[in-house]
């Protein structure tokens, strides 16, 4: 199959430039830059992704030999100002780092074929080409004076110093086509090839030993248990649910009908609302609360894995997304933003290492997970579910989470949801949902005061949670919500609507 190499230098994007590639049907391999294992020749061209490291700063033991003169390179941020400096060019740190939409003016060039003389596109970048190589022209500058793409004047290698992977730059996929077509790449890769190889890969890695599989309920546990499923059958499979008390109104109770429905013969339901509540008592630090949780889960976890053979593997829904995020999808080079729950407590990463560790989704994105639920015959209402994370409502409480402050966001989200479903809006969200802040402020109810807490309402439209902006909800509706929630949670005095987008917020607010 022809197949596109990336070398990964540790940029938050990577996967995300191997997800584009296979929209477009292409086959691409992710490489550490030193990778002693990787053969130029059966590739068809070369991706050299960005990085959160420096030209002049950390140095990668980069095994230049795998550039080869007829095979295509495409340097992306990173890869671009090591394009220049492995061609004598040198690269200097900028004063201001060029962030976020910026306009570009293109020169005629086959790796912009098809595109506008002036295009906008993603930046992010904190140092630039300084002396460009003399075996490079230039055939892009930004609108401040700097260089954002460079074409090699013999060989078929090109760099932009932009983002053609993200979606924000909206003629990155035509650069990516251009780049394909260059590389003389058939696109004959498909959805069910992958979720083939995932398969494959359990069955071989796990053999005749149980899985152990935790079920949130989220779309993600669900299609990582689904495949296990899949792969090995009923009589290997141990789906695991904990109640943990941080679960919206019915959700446990459901998950559990699901599990019975699709055949499981061995499912384990754990009641533990109590361990987790008493685990958080005045715990107010986010990242702790994750911690926490993640741990009791994995307690528990190990508790049922105990009763079983030493050889049992554990199955997790960890995204790509998951991965990138707390710094592990990109190997030893990516840099942290934020502890994601399924991923770091010591005994998964002590299963990671044993080899007993199982992540059929970690290939994935969230809509790509859904694509291959559809394949595995999760019901359409789960699939189209809004993504929940593992911490539950436990970081949708700002500050210490109580029985009682976990009643009265329940019954708040129920109201919203209600409110989007009834509006024909739920399936153009990507996620909503309520959010208990530690304030309160004052109203009045009747002729009364009325003293309360101040939920704060979220709602975002996005394609992979990896960037996100705030849904525009219509004003009418937003003040029915209010109301109802106001009137019927007893315990709410206000409500307030979030318009941050991702980046520079995260979708959750912890
Ligand atoms: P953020 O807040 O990181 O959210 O922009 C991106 C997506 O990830 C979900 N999320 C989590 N999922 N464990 C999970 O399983 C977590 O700790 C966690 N934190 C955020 C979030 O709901 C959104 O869909």
């Amino acid at each position: 199959m022809d197949t596109i190499a990336i070398i990964d230098f540790g940029s938050q994007y990577t996967q995300l430039i191997a997800r584009r590639l296979r929209e477009m049907s292409v086959y691409s391999e992710i490489f550490s830059p030193d990778s002693p294992s990787m053969d130029p020749q059966r590739y068809k061209g070369i991706i050299l992704s960005g990085s959160p490291s420096s030209i002049g700063g950390k140095e990668f033991s980069f095994c230049k030999e795998i550039l080869q003169p007829t095979i295509p390179v495409l340097g992306i941020c990173y890869g671009m100002q090591l394009l220049n400096t492995l061609f004598e060019g040198t690269v200097r740190p900028l004063s201001k780092k060029e962030y976020g939409k910026q306009a570009i003016e293109l020169f005629s060039s086959p790796i912009f074929e098809g595109l506008g003389k002036e295009e906008d596109v993603w930046m992010s970048h904190g140092d630039s080409v300084e002396e460009l190589s003399p075996h490079f022209d230039v055939i892009a500058m930004s609108k401040n004076g700097l260089i954002s793409a460079v074409r090699h004047k013999a060989l078929p290698y090109f760099g932009v110093q932009f983002h053609p992977e993200v979606t924000h730059t909206a003629c990155g996929e035509t650069v990516l086509a251009n780049f394909i077509r260059l590389c003389q790449c058939k696109r004959d890769w498909t959805m069910d090839l992958l979720l083939h190889m995932a398969e494959e890969e359990i069955r071989e890695r796990v053999g005749s030993h149980p899985v152990v599989s935790l079920v949130s309920g989220g779309i993600d546990s669900t299609v990582s248990t689904f495949f296990c499923l899949r792969a090995l059958g009923a009589k290997q499979v141990i789906p695991i649910h904990i109640d943990t008390g941080l679960m919206r109104t019915g959700e446990s109770e459901e998950i559990v009908e699901l599990l019975q429905r699709a055949g499981m013969e061995r499912i384990v339901f754990l009641p533990a609302k109590e361990r987790f509540l008493n685990a958080l008592q005045r715990v107010s630090d986010p990242e702790e609360k994750r911690r926490i949780i993640g741990h009791l889960f994995i307690d528990l976890l190990d508790e049922e894995i105990r009763k079983l053979d030493s050889k049992a593997f554990i199955c997790q829904g960890t995204l790509y997304t998951d991965l990138i995020e707390s710094g592990k999808g990109c190997g030893k080079h990516a840099a942290v933003i934020k502890t994601h729950h399924n991923v770091g407590p010591a005994i998964v990463e002590e299963k990671r290492k044993q080899g007993l560790l199982i992540e059929p989704n970690a290939r994935m994105f969230k809509d790509e997970v859904r694509k291959a639920a559809k394949a595995l015959g999760v019901p359409p209402h789960l699939i189209g579910r809004h993504p929940f994370p593992g911490p539950g409502l436990a970081i949708r409480i700002l500050g210490e989470v109580t029985f009682e402050k976990l009643e009265l966001l329940r019954r708040a989200d129920d109201i919203y949801l209600d409110e989007i479903r009834k509006a024909g809006l739920y399936d153009a969200i990507w996620q909503a949902f309520a959010v208990l802040l530690p304030v309160s402020a004052v109203g009045v109810a009747g002729d009364e005061r009325l003293v309360g807490n101040v939920a704060a309402l979220r709602a975002v439209s996005s394609i992979d949670g990896m960037t996100a902006s705030a849904y525009p909800m219509p004003p009418e509706l937003l003040e029915r919500i209010a109301c109802r929630i106001i009137n019927e949670t007893k315990g709410i005095a206000r409500v307030v609507y979030d318009i941050t987008s991702k980046p520079p917020g995260t979708i959750e607010w912890e």
